[in-house]
């Protein structure tokens, strides 16, 4: 069902300004070559989607954002203890929230279980410029292994990874399995196709009752939908260079 694909340029290099992720600040001149990591203001690396138009992260800090919101809010937002903590992403791109994941697990002995779905996987050769692991202090061989977990890998004591190549919108979760979804697709704007309401009563069936999903989108439409879906919602002080975000809860009994 899923599909293998390289991400390929579709859109015209040439546009000089970008807002990224729905930021509230100002534009921000990107790098326009996706091949090679643009630095973000906190050191740490992203890329430019030519697909998209945008930054896979913020440029005000791709670490400081994805600690920020997937972490904090979501990893340590879910507070029924459990086990094995069962974790999704929808786009998992660089990887970033992945290996910030491992991280986190490895430091509270949490077993994770982590799936992720990704319709356009990067090539090793782009991979490997980034910085995450250096400045993340974590093996390089890990970040490489868990990009290269396709069937579910035990990469620590504490993580372990399947990483599904297709897209979401094909994608049927199992119902009521996951205590926390990182919802990290491109913005409203550039993929209106990610955000629907039919896409989040998916996501939220496949939420434990009490389970919930984080994204950095505080966009009217997203909120719509996700209320639509059933979701309660919590506005979030957001990282640097973003005012809000968005932790949407299923609350529901089974
Ligand atoms: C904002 S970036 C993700 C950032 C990522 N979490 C990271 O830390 O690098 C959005 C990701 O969604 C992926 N994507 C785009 N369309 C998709 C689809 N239909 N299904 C799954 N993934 C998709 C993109 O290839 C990209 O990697």
């Amino acid at each position: 069902m899923f599909e293998f694909f390289f991400e390929q340029s579709t859109k015209k290099i040439g546009h000089p300004e970008f807002y990224s992720r729905e930021s509230s600040l100002k534009p921000y001149f990107c790098q326009m070559d996706s091949r090679i990591p643009v630095e973000t203001k906190d050191g740490s690396h992203t890329l430019f989607s030519e697909r998209a138009g945008e930054h896979y992260h913020s440029i005000f800090g791709a670490v400081q954002e994805s600690e920020h919101i997937f972490i904090r809010a979501g990893l340590e937002g879910y507070k029924n203890p459990v086990e094995e903590l069962q974790v999704m992403e929808i786009g998992f791109g660089t990887g970033l929230n992945g290996l910030l994941t491992l991280k986190w697990a490895e430091e509270h002995h949490q077993p994770v279980q982590y799936i992720a779905i990704e319709a356009f996987p990067l090539a090793h050769t782009i991979l490997k410029k980034l910085n995450f692991p250096t400045l993340l202090h974590v093996d390089v061989t890990l970040f490489t292994e868990m990009h290269s977990s396709t069937v579910r890998r035990q990469v620590t004591p504490f993580l372990s990874i399947h990483i599904l190549h297709g897209k979401f919108q094909d994608y049927q979760p199992q119902s009521n399995r996951f205590h926390v979804i990182f919802f990290d697709a491109f913005s409203p704007d550039s993929q209106p196709e990610m955000w629907t309401v039919e896409g989040f009563i998916k996501l939220y069936n496949a939420l434990v009752p009490g389970g919930i999903l984080v994204t950095y989108s505080c966009k009217g439409s997203v909120k719509r939908a996700l209320k639509a879906a059933g979701f309660s919602l919590e506005k979030l002080p957001g990282p640097p260079g973003k005012r809000e975000f968005l932790r949407a809860t299923a609350q529901k009994q089974l």
